[in-house]
């Protein structure tokens, strides 16, 4: 979603604010700008819609430079695409802003300061932080306490970051709802509401903390909290890879990503599983006593992330004997739940920053669970932060706006997690050191599985035109399902629908002909008899079939049903292994419909806002 960087140093940060700009572009985004304060006294704007490449071009054929600077990438969410709508934001060409969130009180705001004379230049709710910070200063205050002030009116959320030409050696920055890290270098500092975009610049970075407002020169960082308080915030050291945003000879991060996950699996295992169970304590200090009283699941999350809760669903009830609800975070927070006793509340995230999932999480603190954990890929995020237990999935960074590796990680820490709460819970000793066997064998598991590329190339140039499809599954593969779908959609842009093939007769038959394809999992399980059946069912209808079968599940390929062939594995890591042709089926039928994969249309990779 939108992006920001800041910079306030002794040279010219131009460089700085683009390439931080460039390693956001993964999260998603339609037009982007950037304010200077020049040398001269002057704060220049240049804002384009596209990518960042094309603000770039016009940022080289300016003059624009300067040492103090802001920078964004929008994601819009009040008012079209346009350069007038792009950030950065000015009041009266002195105040400029850039701004992640959505201020809600926006209308309301924008009367009254159209009434005190501001004139508009977009629909944005931006704009009403620029016009109410420079109100604040008219009154005589600095610049910190004009934005201490002025956030005091605000409703919704914000991280943002605000600059005033007559004081171009600082900027000032507030976070309520949307992340923002400052970045620490020597005799210069940054601001930018993902760590991603300074690591060129610095490894040292602050965290703010919800209210925090900051003030930041080149020499100088200070916090004062919600309430007006100075406050130090811990300087963590990141150890994310640099190069992290490399493509690394791959054509796309999607696919970089897919081919990473045999060994970003081994990583999530690493240290965690020894010959016959979970090592100890592998969920945190304290996790084990509080697994001991678990008696009931919650887990709430969004996105494909979702679809990870909803496969740990069938798990955590058939092998660890708890019961388990699994909701989407922003139907959860708007409701009235009962809280079950010993309930554990789990979060799952790849950014630890999705405000549904947060916010979902803020309100479970307050409403009796026993216990929060977090399952995450973001060291340092807030979700991590702010739960009381977090198990990270060590995928690494994942820039494809589609979820892969963060996917199978999720699904991998659900497995350990499996077997910590089923220890608690009379698990079969069967299946304890059935999951364990299975778990080791996984990363060579979806090696092999991810050599089956060459077919699904050939399977994606028959899906390329179509428009609709239908993705069937059954048991813990229904959610692997629901993810298939999700991913063509997402990428491809084809519409694609998941069902749990059992209600097949309850509706969606009615839409089975050859210009539907049909999408199968099929591992060679308990249910792979009723699964023929509904296959069966596809067929007389004239439907046309691609399934992805155990080779022992004796399907037989024909002119309805192309057949691929999944590499045999245990039932456990079934929805692990079988993830991975459904994600390299939609990116070959993207890549040949010519779609942006790694940043599809509409679409952010981290949604900061509800
Ligand atoms: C967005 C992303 C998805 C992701 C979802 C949840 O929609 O495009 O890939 O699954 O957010 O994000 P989270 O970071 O909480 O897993």
């Amino acid at each position: 979603m939108c992006g920001i960087v800041g910079a306030v140093a002794e040279r010219n940060v131009v460089e700085i604010l683009l390439e931080g700009l460039k390693r956001l572009e993964y999260r998603g985004y339609d037009s982007a700008g950037v304010a200077l304060l020049q040398s001269d006294g002057n704060l220049t704007r240049i804002r384009r819609t596209g990518k960042v490449q094309e603000l770039a071009d016009a940022v080289a054929n300016s003059e624009a430079l300067g040492s103090t600077g802001i920078a964004h990438t929008r994601w819009a969410t009040h008012g079209g695409v346009t350069e007038a709508n792009a950030h950065p934001h000015f009041s009266s060409e002195r105040v400029a802003v850039v701004h992640n969130g959505i201020i809600e009180n926006y209308v309301s705001l924008r009367n009254q300061l159209t009434e005190k004379g501001y004139r508009f230049t977009s629909d944005t709710d931006t704009e009403t932080i620029a016009h109410t910070v420079h109100e604040e200063l008219k009154s005589g205050k600095n610049l910190l306490n004009a934005v201490q002030s002025a956030v005091n009116t605000f409703h919704g959320a914000y991280g943002t970051v605000i600059m005033d030409k007559e004081d171009p050696s600082r900027v000032v920055v507030a976070r309520s709802g949307s992340p923002l890290v400052i970045g620490l270098g020597l005799g210069e500092n940054f601001i930018a509401s993902d760590q991603m975009a300074l690591l060129p610049v610095t490894r040292r970075f602050i965290f703010l903390e919800e209210g925090d407002v900051a003030e930041i020169t080149r020499r100088t960082v200070d916090i004062f909290d919600k309430h007006g308080a100075p406050v130090e915030r811990e300087v963590v050291e990141s150890n994310i890879e640099h190069d992290a945003g490399d493509k690394g000879g791959y054509r796309h991060y999607m696919l970089k990503e897919i081919h990473e996950q045999p060994t970003v699996v081994r990583n999530a295992l690493q240290q965690r599983i020894t010959e016959t169970g979970l090592a100890p304590d592998v969920f945190g200090e304290g996790a084990d006593a509080i697994f001991k009283q678990v008696k009931h699941v919650q887990i709430i999350a969004c996105g494909t992330s979702y679809h990870a809760g909803m496969t740990a669903r069938y798990w955590l009830e058939q092998y660890a004997n708890v019961s388990c609800n699994v909701e989407i975070a922003s139907e959860f927070r708007y409701r009235k739940s009962v809280v079950h006793p010993n309930s554990l509340l789990i979060t799952i995230s790849q950014s630890g920053e999705t405000a549904d999932t947060l916010a979902a999480l803020r309100l479970a603190k307050e409403s009796g669970y026993m216990s929060s954990l977090t399952i995450c890929n973001v060291p340092g995020s807030s979700l991590v932060r702010e739960s009381d237990l977090a198990f990270m999935t060590r995928a690494g960074a994942e820039i494809g706006v589609a979820s892969t590796k963060a996917f199978t990680t999720q699904l991998t820490a659900f497995l350990m997690l499996t077997l910590a709460l089923g220890k608690e819970n009379g698990m079969l000793e069967s299946d304890e050191s059935g999951i364990v066997a299975a778990l080791h064998s996984l990363p060579a598991k979806l090696e092999e599985t991810l050599a089956i590329t060459n077919g699904i190339e050939d399977l994606a140039e028959e899906f390329a035109d179509k428009n609709h499809s239908l993705f069937l599954g059954r048991g813990d593969q229904y959610p692997i399902a629901m993810e298939g779908a999700l991913k063509l959609k997402e990428i491809s842009y084809i519409h694609a629908e998941a069902y749990a093939s059992g209600e097949l007769k309850h509706g969606p038959l009615a839409l089975i002909d050859d210009e539907m394809p049909v999408i199968v999992v099929a591992p060679n399980n308990e249910l792979l008899e009723k699964l023929k059946s509904n296959v069966e069912e596809v067929r007389a209808r004239g439907g046309i079939m691609y399934v992805f079968a155990d080779k022992d599940a004796a399907f037989e390929g024909d002119e309805s049903m192309r057949v691929i062939n999944v590499p045999h594995c245990d039932s456990p890591i079934a929805p692990i292994i079988y993830t991975l042709p459904l994600q390299l089926l939609s990116y070959y039928v993207a890549l040949i419909k010519g779609t942006d994969v790694d940043q599809p249309r509409n679409l952010a990779k981290s949604v900061t806002v509800e």
